[in-house]
Parts: C-alpha cells; structure tokens; sequence
C-alpha cells in the first residue's frame, strides 16, 4: 500500500532530511570531538542510487520535501549529480540544502544548475577569531565567498543558520544580525541541543531564543511577530519594521526551551542508511540492508510505516529518564 506515513500522534510525515556523509571540514564544538574520528568506510555509505531509490518509495507515501545534509554535504563529491537524481522523483517537490559554505563558491553554480531549490548556511560568527574559537578551523573568508556566489548563482531566500550557544553567542548575535540586515539574508538561531560529540552539553548552555531576542530587540529596535509560513517549520519568526525584504527576518529555533515536536514532520536518513523518526531516537531502522539485499518497495515501504509507528511525542530533552543518542550531530545529519 501507498498510506501516508501517520504517527500515533496523528502527525503526517512529509519531509525527509538525507546526510550524505558524516565527514565535515569544520570541527565546531557543538557538534564534533576535538580528537582523532572514525569516519564511516565508503562502502558504508549509501550510493546516489541507493539513496534515490529510497527517496523515491518514500515519495509514494507522501514524501514531498527534502533537504541534503551531513556532515558536511559539499564534501561528498559529485554532490550536483544526486540533486539531478532526486529532481526526478515523481512528487518530490522542493529541494534544499544545509552547508558550512566553505565548498559553496566552486559548487552554488553547479547545484543550482542541478535543480537545488534553497540553501541554508550555517554561521556562527562573521569575526574571524570566534570562527577559529568555535569551528576549530579557519575558513571565514572561504564562507563568506561561497555566500556571495551563491547570490550569483540566483539562490533567493538564502538562510542564516547560527548556533545558540550561553558565552559565545550573545556577543557574536549583533554582528550576524548586522550583516544579515545589509546582506537580505534571513537569521536564525538554533538552541545548542546535547548533540555534540563530546557528551559536554549542559542546560545552562543553552541562550534561550526569548533571551537573543531581547539583547537584538535592544540593539536594532523592537521585533514583531511574523506567520509561520508552514506549521511543520521549527523557526518562530520576527521582523524589524525598518528593513526591506528577507533581511528584515529573525527566526528562532527553541527545541530546548520551546519544543516544536507536536508539528514535526520529519524523517531522516543517516549515511549509512539508517532510517531515524527523530534527531533524538535512540532505534533505528536500517534501510541500507534492505536496499542490499533485493527488498522490493514494499518492504521498503514496511520500513518507513514502522519507523514513523514507532515515533515517540517528543524529544524528552526534559524528562528525567532522557538518554542522549548515541551519535552524535555530523552521525546523524542535522
Ligand atoms: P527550513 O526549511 O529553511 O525551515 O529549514 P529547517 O529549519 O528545517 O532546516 P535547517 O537545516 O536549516 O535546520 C536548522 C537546524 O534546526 C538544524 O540543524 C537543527 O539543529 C534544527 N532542526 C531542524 N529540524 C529539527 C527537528 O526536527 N528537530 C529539532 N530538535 N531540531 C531541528
Ligand atoms: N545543537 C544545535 N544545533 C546544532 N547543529 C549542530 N550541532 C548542534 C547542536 N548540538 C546545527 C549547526 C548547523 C546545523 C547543520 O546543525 O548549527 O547549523
Ligand atoms: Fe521532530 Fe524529534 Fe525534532 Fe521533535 S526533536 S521536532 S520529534 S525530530
């Protein structure tokens, strides 16, 4: 059968976020170890054609939008042939991707002329020494470019993505918004979540989004409630009355403060082939060996109705009896 992919919770699943690997050129605190990693073998990691046929089935069953994620995406090479592939896919209708922009200047050409639909960038900082702080690397200036061409290259509605990090993010929050206002950039922050590779988060460490909005309120004027365009959509949104267009935009994700799961409509797909309901699922179900072993779509199909059968309410970051997934945020893709 073709149902839709409904939860106990009366939650339809429309939106599947695929990582295409779990390598990364940055190594930012909230998210990977300092130390040596273990990266997945290539023979781990799904194929184009793996993914594709995946994608596909899932689409019969409601599957309409994805996003490409990682680890870091623009690492994985050819990435513009798989965005052709998924094009195809009957139903699928819209396209887009979360990167680190460090590879974006050589690829937003060629990705937008694959057929990607909307780009997200992840900045934390635009000062190059809180981007060494946070990233453990260098390659401000790298971002900053792949950012300018993706402008040229005619991606609109391009997102800013910034951590909400307690100790760094109240003093690096009015450069980005300065530059998000000039640049008609859309802001958003995202509260830092006990996903990091180092097992360090604590709750104290979360800049809630009703804190940032004050300080930036105090810095650029007072911010009004904006509609949220999709209900599934994890950002609140704001705007300041005095700037034009998408740099008038500040939105705030508060999975930690402000739990959006009631409205979540999002599966995702690890590397490796693992199939997740949630960022913070501790099950998962394992495509991959479907997928290798000859399965036909329905079983496939099977797959994904159990996995969405399973989905729990919510994340519980909360509870008292919250576990931590084992992975962490480059395993599993953002
Ligand atoms: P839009 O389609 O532009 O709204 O993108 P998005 O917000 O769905 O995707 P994006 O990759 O930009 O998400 C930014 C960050 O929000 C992610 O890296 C996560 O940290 C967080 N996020 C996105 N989806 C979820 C979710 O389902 N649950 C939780 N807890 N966090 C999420
Ligand atoms: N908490 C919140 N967001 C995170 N990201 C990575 N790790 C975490 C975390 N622990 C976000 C980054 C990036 C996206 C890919 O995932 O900010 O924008
Ligand atoms: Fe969905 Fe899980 Fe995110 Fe909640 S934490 S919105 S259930 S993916």
């Amino acid at each position: 059968t073709n149902a839709p992919l409904v939860d106990r919770f009366g939650r339809t699943h429309t939106s599947m976020r695929l990582s295409v690997t779990d390598r990364c050129n940055l190594r930012c605190q909230y998210c990977m170890p300092d130390g040596p990693l273990k990266f997945l073998p290539r023979a781990e990691v799904l194929t184009f054609e793996e993914i594709t046929r995946l994608v596909a089935v899932a689409a019969t069953m409601g599957v309409r939008k994805l996003r490409l994620t990682g680890g870091e995406p623009l690492v994985r090479s050819e990435l513009p042939r798989l965005v052709t592939m998924l094009r195809t896919i009957d139903g699928v209708d819209e396209i887009a991707l979360t990167t680190n922009a460090l590879l974006l200047a050589e690829q937003a050409e060629p990705l937008r002329r694959a057929g990607l639909d909307r780009l997200n960038v992840s900045l934390d900082t635009v000062r190059d020494e809180p981007f060494r702080e946070i990233s453990r690397r260098d390659g401000l200036g790298r971002v900053l470019a792949g950012l300018e061409a993706a402008g040229r290259a005619g991606f609109t509605r391009i997102r800013l993505n910034a951590i909400a990090m307690r100790g760094f993010t109240e003093a690096e929050a009015p450069h980005l918004a300065r530059f998000a206002r000039a640049g008609g950039y859309e802001l958003r922050f995202i509260e830092y979540m006990p996903l990091d590779a180092d097992g360090g988060w604590q709750a104290d460490q979360v800049l809630s989004g009703a804190e940032l909005r004050e300080l930036l309120a105090a810095e650029f004027g007072p911010l009004e409630p904006s509609a949220r365009p999709t209900p599934s959509q994890p950002a609140t949104d704001y705007r300041w009355t005095d700037v034009e267009g998408p740099g008038a935009v500040v939105g705030f994700i508060n999975p930690v403060s402000e739990p959006f799961c009631d409205a979540c409509d999002r599966l995702r797909l690890t590397a490796e082939g693992q199939v997740r309901n949630c960022l913070f699922s501790t099950e998962e179900w394992d495509a991959r060996e479907l997928l290798r072993s000859g399965a036909d779509d329905n079983a496939l199909r099977q797959l994904l109705s159990d996995c969405v059968a399973a989905k729990k309410r919510g994340h519980g970051i909360d509870d008292a009896e919250f576990v931590r997934p084992e992975r962490a945020m480059y395993q599993i893709g953002g």
